[in-house]
């Protein structure tokens, strides 16, 4: 995915846009560049590295616009070089175009437009498309038609093959930008004189407190004071403006020295806020508006799947094993890229969640809209206000955890769990749990923010044990039942940030393979917190101490761990409901600490993005 912004208006485009851009820039940002335009000159800078690089740029040569485009890239097609880097433009010099997706049939495309004479600077499938643009604003539109440029526009997507969210100015309409989207976000936020365009409501640089919601297939026409949308079929459509929510939306470091450090610290709050408002009178059961189901409808469901990617996949793993757990249905958890296409089986009464933090994970949004096309109830669990998954669900439940910037997530999936553990109470409390029952886990769920505060003062103790394992050439996790989860979490965001290899098993498979990686080199975090089975976990850490592999025991017995572990990160013992999201802090913790130790950038990890908006 990338980061775009456009602006349109009457002050001067380029440090609004590189605002704008450093806001977006964890969408994406291998490289980054601008285009502005004035008197009939189209100036671009654009560059390999960070925004800083190009703002440095557009400084020392300063160009004076009222209207630009701006792109932050995450690459896909081509490596990451100034020629590739946003915007592209048109080889007759006209059209200047950044591009957030994927455009599938680009080499047909480039073949074409190469045979009608047009050249290529860059190894991207964006340049293909302002091409095919510049090729249709010439030959295939009408010159004094009315709406040439937009017209262009519609005419050369309409050739498209793949996903785009796109802005696009052409050198002869110095009073409109062009804005596209289908499968990639891209929002328009009303000014006063001016107009904006986005990635997101971020990289409106707080000039907009109202925004207008472009869907896929449609296209604006875009002046400093009016927006006109229409489809791809050239139908006008009536704008919608909607009001931003800015205390959802923005989000500052707070003093912390980066966003994943504060985000990792603010999780008390957070999980309080995803409890707000949703625990019954009775404190015997969780309270859910947004599923836009009836009890009745509810209780008729006898399946679930969840559809997610990554760290939003693994809350789906803990979903799956607090609903087969108390409300006794089957769940099934699909990566969403598998869902979309693999056709699975479903019976009826089928009931289908996605969960994502960003709601613009391409792979979750085209898994969505396939559970809709097969006609099923699709609900979603989502920490972004507006985003195009929260427009398209039936339904669904807000995490309200505030914007989370830093790339690994930590705060929004210790929120989805939590959310994910009150979806199951509903539930359950509709069918077999008991009112004691309930309220034992409702009165877990009211000392969560506590314990999560008091696990988080382990803080220095884990960056002693994370300055310990720093240079590890490999990690194992290991944890049983609803700990399972969590080893994969582990693993996943100790490589996210750190990129030390790390791989997640239920512990008592590591017999069956992994064993084998167990050495002097290769520790193992192992998950110990559930009671019934900790003497099959102390075996299972035997066999790594037999095979002189260093082994940390996140446990609530550390007593059953004492001269076998080599460190031991102590947690209080508390419900089994709510152990796995306790136990998920010391994962991030020691992520956290072993990427300081190594120097990475834990807020902008190497190869990453924070909302992946291409297949
Ligand atoms: C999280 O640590 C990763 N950056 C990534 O796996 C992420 O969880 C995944 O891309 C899903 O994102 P979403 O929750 O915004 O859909
Ligand atoms: N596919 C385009 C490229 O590789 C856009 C990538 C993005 O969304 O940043 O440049």
């Amino acid at each position: 995915m990338c980061g775009i912004t456009g602006y349109i208006g009457t002050r001067n485009a380029a440090p609004i846009l590189i605002e704008g851009l450093c806001k977006l820039e964890y969408r994406g940002y291998d490289s980054a560049g601008l285009a502005l335009l004035h008197n009939g000159v189209l100036d671009v800078k654009k560059k390999k590295g960070r925004v800083a690089v190009l703002a440095s740029e557009v400084q020392s040569k300063p160009f004076y616009a009222t209207m630009g485009i701006s792109h932050t890239r995450w690459a896909t097609h081509g490596g990451v070089t100034d020629a590739n880097a946003h915007p592209h433009i048109s080889s007759d010099g006209n059209i200047a175009l950044v591009h957030n997706g994927i455009i599938e049939n680009y080499e047909n495309i480039r073949k074409f437009c190469e045979s009608k004479g047009y050249t290529f600077k860059s190894q991207t499938d964006s340049e293909a498309l302002a091409n095919l643009i510049a090729y249709h604003y010439e030959y295939r539109t009408n010159k004094d038609t009315k709406n040439r440029l937009l017209e262009a526009v519609r005419k050369a997507l309409a050739h498209v093959e793949g996903t785009y969210g796109i802005a696009v100015l052409s050198k002869f309409h110095e009073d409109e930008m062009i804005a596209a989207r289908k499968g990639s976000p891209l929002i328009i936020g009303v000014g006063k004189d001016e107009h904006l365009v986005a990635s997101d409501v971020l990289g409106f640089a707080g000039r907009a407190n109202r925004v207008i919601y472009l869907e896929d297939g449609q296209i604006a026409s875009i002046t400093k004071d009016n927006c006109e949308i229409i489809t791809m079929g050239n139908k006008p459509i009536d704008l919608v403006v909607n009001d931003i929510d800015w205390e959802l939306e923005t989000a500052d470091m707070g003093g912390a020295s980066s966003f994943m450090e504060k985000e990792i610290f603010e999780q008390p709050k957070v999980l309080e806020n995803a409890i707000r408002g949703r625990i019954s009178d009775d404190s015997s059961t969780s309270v859910l508006n947004g599923l836009n189901m009836t009890p009745n409808e509810l209780r008729q469901v006898d399946r679930i799947i969840f559809c997610a990617c990554g760290t939003a996949w693994h809350a789906c793993m803990l979903a799956e094993y607090y609903i087969e757990k108390y409300v006794r249905i089957p769940v099934e958890v699909e990566y969403a890229s598998e869902f979309r296409y693999k056709n699975a089986p479903l019976d009826k009464s089928t009931l289908v969640f996605v969960v994502s933090q960003s709601g613009e994970t391409i792979d979750t949004l085209e898994a969505l809209r396939e559970s809709k096309r097969k006609g099923f109830k699709t609900l979603a669990i989502t920490n972004s206000v507006g985003s195009t998954i929260s427009r398209e669900s039936d339904g669904g439940l807000y995490q309200y955890a505030g914007k989370e910037v830093g790339v690994a997530s930590t705060k929004a999936f210790t929120s989805q769990v939590l959310i994910s553990l009150l979806v199951a109470l509903y539930m359950a409390r509709m069918r077999d749990l008991s009112f004691s029952a309930g309220k034992s886990i409702v009165d877990s769920i009211i000392s969560l923010p506590e314990h999560v505060k008091n696990v988080l003062k382990l803080a220095p103790q884990i960056k002693q044990i994370a300055k310990k394992y720093a240079y590890k050439h490999d990690f194992l996790f290991l944890g049983r039942l609803g700990e399972f989860p969590l080893a994969l979490e582990g693993a996943l965001k100790l490589k996210e940030i750190s990129y030390i290899h790390a791989e997640g098993y239920p512990a008592a498979e590591m017999k069956h393979g992994p064993i084998a990686l167990v050495c002097p080199e290769c520790p193992t975090v192992i998950f110990a917190n559930t009671e019934e089975i900790i003497p099959k976990l102390v075996s299972n850490a035997q066999e790594i101490k037999a095979r002189k592999g260093q082994l940390i025991a996140i446990t609530d017995t550390p007593e059953s761990f004492e001269g076998l572990a080599d460190d031991i990160i102590a947690l209080p013992k508390v419900h089994e409901a709510i152990m796995p999201i306790v136990a998920t802090i010391p994962i991030q913790l020691l992520a956290y600490y072993v990427a300081l130790e190594r120097g990475c950038d834990v807020d902008k990890p190497r190869n990453l993005a924070k909302a992946v908006t291409v297949e």
